[in-house]
């Protein structure tokens, strides 16, 4: 989502009004998904809320400093989303596409600042947290904090969610969880899985997962 994000904003062209209406009501929207159940941003803003919520008190017990350090680091990304969706409406407000140009610039260079930032963020919690995490939870303690954020999640934000990780995952991934949820999700779940996966994987990468799979 990020890296689709910030491909159309370095390719946008901010003298043309509709074309960035289009831009900003998805860049907010997808802000949004992390806060909301419609809306890239959102995505992004319920990551720091789900892991708030059920990983962080685990890990702050065993491993306080960093876990603060992390949500220090929420807040500066939601500090950093509010300010974009704001700018994005003022560059919507502008009646001159000259200056919409010179805006949509900055936008640009405060979203990628955003990204940078997101991006550093999610391989601190992979690089420093994770490993803490296996140190001191067992394997069904972990699943018990990840069943949590699932049975949590509204089903219209797991999918939209869905939508975003299908397609990010390479064949063996993507065969894994089919195979996983083959066994376990009921026929119209795994239908509307499948057909999301028609919807949004990359086709080769869709059929080569369903031939390993057996689906
Ligand atoms: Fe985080």
């Amino acid at each position: 989502m990020i890296y689709g994000l910030s491909g159309r904003l370095q390719t946008n062209d901010f003298a043309d009004l509709a074309a960035t209406k289009v831009l900003i009501t998805d860049l907010e929207n997808d802000f949004a998904v992390a806060r909301s159940a419609g809306c890239a941003l959102c995505i992004l803003a319920n990551h720091a809320v789900d892991e708030e919520a059920f990983i962080f008190p685990n890990t702050a017990r065993v491993e306080n400093k960093l876990t603060a350090e992390l949500i220090l680091e929420h807040h500066d990304l939601t500090r950093r989303e509010l300010e974009i969706s704001k700018a994005g409406h003022e560059l919507l407000s502008m009646d001159s596409p000259d200056a919409r140009v010179r805006f949509g610039a900055q936008v640009n260079l405060a979203a990628n600042q955003l990204f940078g930032a997101y991006i550093t963020h999610m391989n601190r919690e992979e690089a420093e947290l994770v490993p803490v995490m296996r140190e001191h939870f067992s394997d069904p303690e972990m699943a018990a904090m990840q069943g949590k954020i699932l049975g949590a999640m509204p089903p219209d934000r797991m999918f939209a969610i869905l939508g975003w990780m299908l397609p990010s995952l390479n064949v063996s991934e993507l065969s894994g969880l089919l195979a996983t949820l083959k066994g376990a999700a009921p026929p119209p779940l795994m239908k509307a899985i499948s057909d999301l996966c028609t919807a949004k994987v990359d086709p080769e990468r869709w059929n080569a997962a369903k031939l390993r799979v057996g689906l």
